[in-house]
């Protein structure tokens, strides 16, 4: 058998995995552009890279922010909860998904997941509902959609909001239609990782006119102001605007992004067929109907410890990282396990605002728990060759064999 790199062997990847090259010409071109038209705060270039992505999917509005933690707190913005109102979310997920939640004095309530895809589980969001519930807000992890048409069903039978989290999933078909277009508001992040890019940036879609009249509000300040200089604030609201230099910046992003999923989803079809018989592990699963575009690779390992395998195959120069954010998101934020959002108060856990005694503990999604102990993520991006992939693939068998015979992992 072959020594483990942690164990003081060769490592099977000596070289560094091919970086990202997001940005070409026709960007470079229009930053300059945008440059030398002495206006950066907001003009022709916002306005047409909204309009471009409405037009790649077929929505009716797009409002452009300065990240995706802004996309998804102006579209809970737009929903407007009322301090202690609940929304339903994903226990695995990036915090700016439930910052969006708190900040607007919301309180997350996390549904459990589907151990086979890690992502959210209708059934277990239908079970959260309470009288208390202002939306849904459902994050299709990885590249993967959720169920999306059993959440939109559930969101219309109980007459909820849905909020699409498509930070990971842009420009994914869920049965041939967009993924961000199934619920009533699609968020974006354009941050340097996601297939589309502006290094940091934002993007909400919605077909509805006072959603979007809100975020437009919501995203600037909410001032209103007339032709004598009068303003008018019309509501609490942040700063997210985009500025003219990253919508430039984004505007050939669009026409790239279908080719960017395309050879992701090659690269993890490939490594699929790789690593399917290796004992002790399951390659990803894709939801029936979605295509998937591995923003990472979700890879469950049932015969070993997800954190131990992870080790190991970041020492064979794989780079990996267990469970994504290690552990469930209520278990990583300090907000939430204190209940400690603003200063010193317990704001709105203790007030008039809810009756319900919360506690972001472990237990709270025992299925995301328990997944999350034998899960690795896989980073990857378009410009990765075949070979790199069974590079990933052999340093996989390598670990899987290395680590010693599938085993249960510890409790
Ligand atoms: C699922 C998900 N939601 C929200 C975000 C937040 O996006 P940003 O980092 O652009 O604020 C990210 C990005 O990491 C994400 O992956």
């Amino acid at each position: 058998m072959t020594r483990l790199a942690i164990d003081g062997g060769e490592p099977l990847r000596k070289e560094s995995f091919p970086s990202r090259t997001p940005f070409g010409e026709e960007e470079e071109r229009l930053a300059v552009a945008a440059l030398r038209s002495q206006e950066l705060y907001t003009g022709g270039f916002v306005e047409r890279f909204e309009r471009e992505f409405t037009t790649l999917y077929g929505a009716k509005n797009a409002v452009s922010t300065t990240s995706g933690s802004a996309a998804l707190h102006i579209a809970v913005g737009a929903i407007n909860p009322n301090p202690g109102d609940e929304i339903i979310t994903a226990p695995i997920t990036d915090v700016g998904t439930i910052t969006a939640i708190m900040l607007q004095s919301a309180i997350p309530v996390f549904a459990d997941i589907d151990p086979a895809t890690f992502n959210m589980d209708p059934a277990d969001v239908e079970r959260q509902i309470t009288s208390r519930t202002r939306a849904i807000l459902v994050v299709h992890l990885f590249g993967n959609a959720c169920d999306i048409t059993a959440m939109a069903d559930i969101a219309e039978r109980h007459g909820l909001p849905l909020i699409e989290d498509c930070s990971q999933s842009h420009a994914i078909k869920f049965n041939g239609r967009y993924l961000g277009t199934y619920g009533d508001l699609g968020c974006f992040s354009l941050q340097q990782s996601k297939s589309m890019t502006t290094g940091d940036g934002g993007m909400t879609i919605t077909d509805n006119d006072a959603y979007d009249d809100r975020m437009r509000l919501f995203m600037n300040k909410a001032v209103v102001q007339t032709g004598t200089g009068h303003r008018d604030y019309k509501f609490l609201a942040p700063t997210y605007r985009m500025n003219e230099l990253t919508a430039a910046v984004g505007i050939p992003q669009i026409e790239k992004l279908r080719h960017v999923v395309i050879r992701r989803q090659d690269i993890g079809t490939l490594l699929t067929s790789l690593i399917g018989d290796v004992p002790g592990l399951e390659p990803a699963a894709v939801t029936p109907g979605s295509e998937h575009g591995y923003w990472a690779y979700p890879m469950r390992t049932p015969g070993f410890d997800g954190l131990e395998f992870a080790r190991a195959l970041n020492g064979e120069g794989v780079r990996s990282t267990h469970a994504y954010i290690g552990r469930p998101i209520y278990m990583c934020s300090e907000a939430l396990k204190s209940k400690n959002y603003f200063g010193n108060s317990s704001f709105p856990f203790t007030s008039e605002f809810t009756d319900r005694d919360f506690n972001y503990g472990e237990g709270t999604c025992p299925v995301a728990e328990e997944a999350m102990r034998r899960m690795v993520a896989i980073p990857l991006n378009e410009n990765y060759s075949d070979d790199d992939v069974k590079d990933i693939a052999g340093a996989i068998s390598k670990v899987a064999g290395g680590i010693g015979a599938p085993r249960a992992a510890p409790a």
